[in-house]
């Protein structure tokens, strides 16, 4: 079998499917060999000829897809780059299936097998696979080293013989595994941190990281019974709306995470909140990309 293992095209995702620590054990597998598009590993630190000395080929990456029979890959593949695959092929990647699912078609009509790891079961035996869980816990993390760097006053309470600055207040919307890690790393920095969710069941998790969770007055668990959110009703937005409004007042930082598997991320953050921030507020949006604030 001919392992290929492909870049993101996206030149900001710098993330390589393949390791030099782990790739020994896919080339242990009885016939693989294994190649790579070119410059794989610059984002991670690691040149094309470290690859070459484990053993793997550096090619382009029109010939992944043309002679690989098992594809793996950061992000979808465009239909061009579909067709170029043959047929009876696997691709195995983040595969973004709610959103690129002309792709998806694309590579069915082709007869090439799919597995989309976002579609691995959150299930305690698959745990080492959620590529999900591992992502979002980073962008958590790096959501408040980039919100911190960005911010012009101090994170921790600042106690000097001139007078004291007070802590920054962050405000994390969306206490998931993104929003969990947010807050955990904002706390170790000294900041004072609130959190929101539809989900009750993170009220505890919050606190027990030391954040103040802020509850939607009359609000229903939201919870899938897969632990998944829900989409939130009118009431729920308006209440929500309200109560985040007067917080925002006093917030220096808003992360946003809220996600809902398969929707457009719900819009928290209104025009007429930002007016109450003041001058110099940060508001970091993890949800962007999938509509978000
Ligand atoms: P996610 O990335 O899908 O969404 C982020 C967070 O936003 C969620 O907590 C969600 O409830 C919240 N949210 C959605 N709409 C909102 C709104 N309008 N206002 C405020 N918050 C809103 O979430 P993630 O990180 O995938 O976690 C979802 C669930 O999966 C959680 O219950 C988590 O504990 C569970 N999980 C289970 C794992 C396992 O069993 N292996 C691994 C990772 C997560």
């Amino acid at each position: 079998m001919h392992i290929t293992a492909l870049k993101s095209p996206d030149s900001r995702d710098h993330r390589s499917v393949i390791h030099p620590d782990t790739v020994k054990k896919i080339l242990a597998l009885p016939g693989a060999t294994v190649s790579f598009e070119s410059g794989i590993g610059n984002g991670i630190n690691t040149s094309d000829q470290t690859f070459i000395d484990l053993g793997l080929k550096a090619i382009s990456r029109d010939e992944c897809l043309s002679q690989g029979n098992f594809i793996i890959t950061p992000s979808s593949l465009s239909i061009d780059e579909s067709n170029k695959i043959q047929s009876g092929s696997t691709v195995l990647g983040m595969l973004n299936p709610f959103y690129a699912v002309d792709e998806l078609k694309a590579l069915n009509q082709s007869r090439i097998n799919v597995i989309s790891m976002e579609f691995i079961p959150r299930i305690t035996r698959a745990q080492k696979m959620d590529v999900l869980s591992s992502q979002a816990n980073l962008a958590g993390y790096k959501a408040v080293v980039e919100s911190f760097a960005h911010f012009e006053k101090a994170i921790p309470m600042m106690m000097t013989a001139a007078g004291t600055i007070p802590a920054a207040k962050v405000l994390v919307v969306g206490a998931g595994v993104a929003g969990l890690q947010a807050i955990a790393t904002a706390k170790r920095m000294g900041a004072i941190v609130f959190a929101t969710d539809v989900r009750m069941a993170s009220k505890e998790q919050v606190e027990s990281l030391g954040g103040k969770f802020l509850t939607v007055e009359g609000a229903e668990n939201l919870e899938t019974e897969g632990g998944y959110a829900k989409e939130a009703s009118d009431d729920f937005k308006k209440k929500q709306e309200e109560i985040l409004s007067e917080t925002l007042k006093k917030i220096d930082i808003v992360i946003c995470t809220a996600l809902i598997p398969g929707k457009k991320a719900p819009v928290i953050i209104k025009e007429g909140m930002i007016s109450n921030m003041s001058p110099g507020s940060i508001i970091y949006d993890l949800a962007a990309i999938q509509g978000g604030n």
